[in-house]
Order: C-alpha cells, then structure tokens, then sequence
C-alpha cells in the first residue's frame, strides 16, 4: 500500500461521517426544509434537490479545485501589481508586506492546502491507471518548484532583506517566475486534468473525494475557510487600489 492510500484510509478511519456537515448534507437539509415549510411547493421542490444531488456532486472535487485556483489568480494579479510598483522604483509605496502577504497566503493555502489535495487524491489515480502520466509528472515538478520560489519570496520580502538592491532583484524574479510557471499550470489541470478525472474515476468516488476535500478545508481553516480566504485576498487587493474590478474595463 503506497503512502498516499494510507493517508487516505487513515483520513477515513478518523472521521465521523455523521457528524459531518458536507455539501450533500446541506443539500438534504434544504431538501428537508423546503418539504417543512412550503407544503405544495416542497413537493416539487424536494425531487429537485435529490436530483441535484445525484447530478452535481460527481463534479464537486473539481469545481473545489478550480474555484481555488480562482484564488491563485487573484493573488498572481497582487504579485503583479507588487512588480509594478517595484519597478516605478518607490514612486507609488511599495513595502516588503505587499509581497509577503500574497506569499504567506500561498503558502497556507495554495501549497499546504490546495496541491495537498491534488498530490494526495488527484494525481495518484492518474499514476495508477497509467493515464496523462507526464503531465502529472511536470505539476508535480512544478508544486515543488513554486514551494521553492515561494521560499524565496518570504525570505526575502522582509525589511532588512528588501532593503537591499540585490534581494529586491532575487525577490522580483521569484515573483515573475511563479506567475509565469502558475498560469499555464492551473490552466492545463483546469481544462485537461480534471475534464480527464470524469473518465478515470466512478461519480461515487469523485464524491468522496469531494467530502474529503471539505473536511480538511474545515480542518486546516475552520467553518467558511473558503469564504474567509476569499475575503483575505479582497483585502489585501483594497490595499493596493486593485479590488474595483470596474477599473479593468477598457474606457473606450
Ligand atoms: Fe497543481
Ligand atoms: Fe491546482
């Protein structure tokens, strides 16, 4: 048995499933609510619920993902603003905090959440079943890569570091590489590698994998660890005049 199958039966073994809220869960207690307050509408309403049930959950592990990766863009787009603030050379502020704030969140909840999932769960069963497996070779190259980058940039995006000429470079550097490598990283796992998990894996498993997914998002960030985190990088996007989304809109 590979490290992998043991983390995850060991995950199983520790968890009591009843006392667990999943989607599928919040889906039955609306379904329930709805048959108690609405009478005949609950009649339509609760056949719908179950077959929303039995339709949505085989894509919920990916949507998990791919809304996360809704988060990685967003903080590529904070590193990017931090670049371009270094290179008007301190006209606008700039401080090593608008780099490590974006990699600290990176670290938390893209490298030791996000990719755990997809090392843990996903990219095994395409190793096992010997399918895509050089494109799971190079994500796997690619999170160790972006662990390494982002190394750099938390040593560096401190103040008696960013100070200096030669650590403002290191850092910028980091910064560009780990948006460079990230962009087609997340889009290649968004629009070949998950589409590709339908076809490898049961709609039962996927679910599962779903409600593991939940469990260590509650585990690792608490009740509304998502929303939370969402609202983390809106902060930080306030703080650099970058949230407005109205200010992409071309003028003309
Ligand atoms: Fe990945
Ligand atoms: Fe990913």
């Amino acid at each position: 048995m590979s490290r992998n199958d043991e983390f995850r039966k060991d995950e199983y073994a520790g968890s009591d499933r009843r006392q667990r809220t999943s989607r599928s869960d919040r889906r039955q207690f609306f379904a329930a609510a709805a048959a108690a307050g609405f009478g005949a509408y609950a009649l339509a309403a609760v056949p719908l619920a179950a077959s929303e049930e039995d339709e949505g959950d085989d894509v919920s592990a990916a949507e998990d993902l791919m809304r996360e990766h809704g988060v990685l863009n967003r903080i590529l787009l904070l590193f990017e603003e931090g670049l371009r603030r270094l290179r008007n050379d301190g006209q606008e502020g700039v401080t090593p905090e608008l780099f490590h704030a974006p990699a600290a969140l990176v670290r938390t909840f893209v490298e030791d959440y996000h990719e755990k999932l997809e090392e843990n769960f996903i990219f095994p069963e395409f190793e096992k079943q010997k399918t895509l497996g050089d494109l799971v070779g190079v994500l796997r190259q690619q999170h160790a890569a972006g662990r390494r980058l982002t190394d750099t940039v938390l040593r560096t995006a401190v103040a008696d570091q960013f100070r200096k000429e030669g650590a403002r470079a290191e850092l910028a550097s980091a910064c560009r590489a780990f948006i460079r490598m990230y962009r087609p990283h997340e889009a290649r796992e968004d629009t070949v590698l998950f589409p590709a998990l339908h076809k490898l894996l049961p709609r039962k498993r996927i679910q599962e994998f779903g409600e593991q997914f939940e469990k260590e998002e509650d585990r690792l960030f608490g009740d509304e660890g998502f929303e939370k985190t969402v609202d983390h990088v809106a902060q930080l996007e306030k703080q650099l005049g970058i949230y407005d989304l109205g200010q992409f809109t071309p003028k003309t």
